[in-house]
């Protein structure tokens, strides 16, 4: 049972009755083999002692942010950044607050602003505090910058009343932590690199060659490989999107940006290049604004840029065993995206068609065709998540079937 081998949890324990059960959420990821570092709060103190947690997690327990021992030891930013994942449990509706709006003004909460980690909260408080707009609104916004959460259940509270609010089970927050890492998950212990968005292309410092690319595909495919297990880099041109949960997320802008943060994250057992790479970029860029001066337009001249799919694909020892690109094409849909196949040197082509009425950029949904060297097999219009799952669901699949040493 070492689901969680080697893996280094922060639990910050706020105020609430529902403290006494994270002693049990230590023990049972301590028994998985993960390692539990806890952060106590003022409230949580209320409820557990420094002594009971020290000795479950068989460490220190750090509760004070000017502590020159606890900083001469282990800094607030380093405590936060050495964790593979922060648990919050029980979070308070305070707690929920002061992360929302990025207040600092404890241990905690300063780790919780410094860090870099996913973080992962067990809410438990009162039903009516739990029902207030404040906590859903706090909540949901939590959530959109990719928190997870788990729980709270309905049932007895220890205020007398009854509902929503009972912190989830040790056994759920449990549940939660090795779903996170993937443990058992059909991609455990593989690597994915995944391209997303559009390339901008500098002119001069406030010009660029862009494209209408939103990210949403490549981002969903990111999550959904993350959510199977995998350790998940996205190398993402500028989107507007938040940074997918347990990802790790490297933001670039240029092609040549986008490549080389690529080649650092290789080898990886699958690459799935969905980046709107812009084909050309301006053959010299000014290092000040271009001005009008009353003088003709200035002429643009382009130079290519690199094909980061066909580099990819032919990496030679650090080619991922798998590598797939995207076809995004408005006609001979199916004959087009062999003929790249082909060119680029990858494994499969996800072909769609994006002409005009299609939906597809921007939009929510997208029809596929999967294309490898035995044939093609189409996919019912379904959305880019549906898409995205279904190509991480055949990517797992895939890898199980093929040895190491082979490509599929
Ligand atoms: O050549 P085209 O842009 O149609 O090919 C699409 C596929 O190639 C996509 O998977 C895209 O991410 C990838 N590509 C790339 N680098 C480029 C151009 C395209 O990785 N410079």
């Amino acid at each position: 049972m070492s689901s969680l081998a080697g893996k280094r949890v922060l639990l910050v324990i706020s105020g609430g009755i529902a403290a006494y059960k994270t002693l049990e959420l230590i023990r049972r990821v301590r028994e998985r083999g993960g390692e539990v570092r806890c952060v106590l709060t003022q409230g949580g103190a209320q409820f557990v002692t420094p002594l009971s947690l020290a000795a479950l997690s068989e460490d220190k327990v750090y509760s004070d942010l000017f502590s020159l021992t606890d900083e001469s030891e282990m800094g607030h930013i380093r405590l936060s950044r050495d964790a593979d994942l922060v648990v919050v449990a029980p979070a308070s509706a305070d707690i929920l607050a002061k992360m929302t709006h990025g207040r600092a003004d404890d241990l905690a909460t300063t780790a919780l602003l410094a860090t870099d980690k996913t973080v992962l909260v067990a809410p438990a408080m009162n039903l009516r505090m739990w029902d207030h707009p404040a906590t859903q609104d706090n909540l949901a916004t939590l959530k959109g910058r990719g928190v997870l959460s788990v729980g709270p259940n309905e049932g007895d509270m220890a205020c007398g009343e009854y509902g929503f609010g009972r912190m989830a089970e040790p056994a759920e927050i449990l549940a939660a932590i090795e779903e996170y890492f993937g443990a058992g998950a059909p991609l455990a212990g593989r690597r994915a690199l995944v391209t997303s968005g559009p390339t901008f292309e500098a002119i001069d410092p406030v010009r660029f060659i862009g494209n209408r690319s939103s990210g949403r595909q490549g981002h969903a495919i990111a999550q959904a490989l993350a959510r199977l297990g995998a350790r998940t880099t996205l190398v993402s041109g500028p989107t507007a999107l938040p940074d997918p949960a347990g990802v790790e997320t490297l933001r670039v802008e240029s092609a040549r940006d986008m490549l080389a943060a690529c080649q650092a994250a290789l080898p990886s057992d699958v690459a799935v290049c969905a980046a709107a790479v812009s084909d050309w970029r301006a053959k010299e860029t000014h290092g000040q604004k271009m001005k009008k001066n009353g003088a003709a337009p200035p002429g643009l001249a382009l130079t290519l840029n690199p094909d980061i799919l066909a580099q990819i694909s032919a990496a030679g020892n650090a080619r991922p065993r798998l590598v797939v690109g995207f076809a995004a094409e408005t006609e001979k849909v199916i004959e087009h995206a062999q003929a790249k196949l082909a060119k680029k040197g990858c494994d499969w082509i996800l072909a769609n068609d994006v002409s005009q009425g299609s939906g597809t950029f921007g939009g929510d949904n997208n029809t596929i065709h999967l294309i490898d060297s035995q044939g093609v097999e189409s996919w019912p219009r379904m959305t880019k998540d549906e898409v995205a799952a279904k190509l991480a669901a055949r990517i797992a699949e895939t890898l199980a079937e093929t040895p190491e040493s082979t490509k599929p």
